[in-house]
């Protein structure tokens, strides 16, 4: 059974009086492992599809399955259970608390979510794959907007989730730090986390394991 399963997903939205579909019946299986990415020009309907595939946005027709439950039989409570402990989405822009160091910041889902608290050595792992470790006990504002999104991933990916969901993760990041994310990306992937990640940089996907591309609200499979 696929981890993630999307059928006939569709989400219209109005504009001008008139409704068009940002995502246009889209059928999806992503597996354990798999490390997908998904392209396509700004206004093709990524993030509208990302935040159908996490349960933020209902869809108007077509169903979202998580390990074979679908979330419309969820309650919002069985959602934020799943996106505690199984699904990190990291959306777009900057996420992290300002009165918390990136130490805190890392560690805080597991201060607040009840989930076991990530070993010192799994920190300092993942804090020197991203070129973080030096940041630990700063504060978000004396970070530049790469060090935080650096931050930002390091906290998504440092338990191991079932699926990791990053909107558009290193479009502020230069090339070196841009293959810093991707290869920790791939590592996860390898570990079994089943990953999605949404981008306009083609020259980023090399490194996924399958790669598809949205147009007008319609995903296509490339490769
Ligand atoms: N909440 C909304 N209400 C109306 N239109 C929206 C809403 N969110 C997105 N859209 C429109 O849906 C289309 C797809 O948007 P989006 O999913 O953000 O694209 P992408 O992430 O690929 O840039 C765009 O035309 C956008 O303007
Ligand atoms: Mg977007």
């Amino acid at each position: 059974m696929a981890f993630l399963t999307a059928e006939k997903l569709v989400k219209e939205y109005k504009r001008r009086g008139k409704v068009f579909r940002a995502v246009d019946d889209i059928d999806l299986q992503i597996g354990s492992g798999e490390f997908v990415m998904i392209e396509g020009e700004s206004g093709s309907g990524k993030t509208t599809l990302l935040n159908l595939l996490t349960g933020l946005t209902d869809p108007t027709s077509g169903s979202v399955s998580i390990e074979g439950k679908d979330l419309k039989d969820l309650d919002d409570k069985g959602i934020s259970g799943i996106r505690n402990e199984k699904i990190k989405y990291i959306p777009q822009g900057e996420s992290l608390l300002s009165s918390l160091t990136v130490k805190e910041n890392i560690l805080f889902p597991f201060v607040i979510g009840g989930a076991a608290r990530p070993s010192d050595e799994r920190l300092l792992e993942v804090a020197e794959k991203l070129g973080i470790s030096d940041l630990l006990d700063e504060y978000p504002s004396d970070l530049s907007g790469g060090e935080m999104r650096r931050a930002t991933i390091a906290r998504a990916v440092i338990n191991r989730p079932s699926l990791i969901i990053a909107d558009e993760p290193t479009g502020s990041l230069d090339s070196v730090n841009t293959s810093k994310v991707m290869d920790i990306f791939k590592t996860i992937a390898e570990e079994g986390t089943a990953v999605i990640v949404v981008t306009h940089q083609k020259e980023t996907l090399r490194y996924a394991s399958r790669v598809l591309s949205m147009e007008k609200g319609k995903l296509r499979e490339v490769s």
